[in-house]
């Protein structure tokens, strides 16, 4: 497929993605989003890609939100009987089983923060601004906001942010727990391509199960939690890359992975 809206490479086994709207603040309108679907669908069905990166295009904006100009004239039936967002948000979180990372370059606004939150974490540049501001639109987060930011980082900030429309900046960002940690915006592809690299260099079927077990975290009970990573744990102890990765331990070299 030919992409108009975003960019997409790859980089060993580590697949770029990048947002690239940039006169627009890399809005999120249905082109740029079925585009990421795609892009995303074939990362995840490219066994020789391991974790993916997805940033946006120029120093201003990861992206300013769902796209006003689009959803202006929208009749609330088309969003009702489209459900509208909701094609997105399963398909980048659900069916996106591998793992990748958001590398938040200036402002994550509305779809733009939640789409950022849909990655298994963010790496945020120093100019990196977080908010739901919808409320100024006379609507509230659609994308998941309201759900994914209140876990992330407590209600009395999430409520304060999709009341006022405030933003967050990186520093508190980071030490709210919304991102994992803050570099300065001319490294910031470098740190999120090399810890992609990283993620990319472990065994793929222990990083798959490891992002489920997380996940599994927002989604049960602690016992059934619990229960859940113990027997994935058990499971896990079948692949041929356990015996790998405990033999290569034991024998001080590097494991090499088969993804069996
Ligand atoms: N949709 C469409 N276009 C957008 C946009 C958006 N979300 N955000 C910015 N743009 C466009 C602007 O209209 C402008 O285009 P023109 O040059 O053609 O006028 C261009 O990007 C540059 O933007 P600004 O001139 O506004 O830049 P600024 O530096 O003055 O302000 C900003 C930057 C604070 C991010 C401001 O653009 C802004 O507030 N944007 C909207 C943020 C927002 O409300 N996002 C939520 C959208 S709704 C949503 O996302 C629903 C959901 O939950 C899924």
């Amino acid at each position: 497929m030919t992409y108009e809206t975003i960019l997409v490479e790859q980089r060993g086994a580590v697949t770029l993605i990048t947002l690239n709207r940039p006169k627009s603040l890399n809005a999120l309108n249905s082109q740029v989003l079925e585009e990421l679907i795609v892009a995303f669908g074939a990362y995840e069905a490219d066994a020789s890609q391991r974790c993916a990166v997805l940033t946006g295009s120029g120093e201003k904006a990861f992206a300013a939100g769902a796209d006003i100009k689009e959803m202006a004239d929208k009749a609330a039936t088309e969003f009702y009987t489209g459900d509208f967002f909701s094609r997105w948000t399963s398909h980048l979180v659900k069916t996106t089983r591998k793992p990748w990372i958001a590398a938040v370059n200036g402002f994550a606004l509305g779809g733009g923060c939640e789409l950022a939150m849909m990655a298994d974490f963010i790496i945020a540049s120093e100019n990196a601004k977080f908010g739901q501001p919808e409320i100024k639109l006379g609507v509230a987060p659609g994308m998941g906001g309201s759900q994914r930011l209140t876990r992330a980082v407590g209600k009395a900030k999430a409520m304060d942010m999709c009341l006022t429309s405030r933003m967050m900046d990186a520093v508190e960002a980071e030490r709210s727990g919304l991102v994992t940690r803050v570099v300065p915006l001319a490294d910031l592809l470098d740190e999120a391509l090399k810890t992609a690299e990283v993620i990319a260099g472990m065994p793929p079927v222990a990083a798959i199960a490891n992002k489920e077990m997380v996940n599994a975290a927002f989604e049960m009970t602690l016992d059934q939690g619990i229960l859940f990573e113990r027997r994935v744990f058990q499971i896990l102890t079948a692949t041929e890359d356990k015996a790998e990765g405990m033999a290569a331990f034991i024998e001080k070299r590097p494991g090499v992975w088969k993804g069996k």
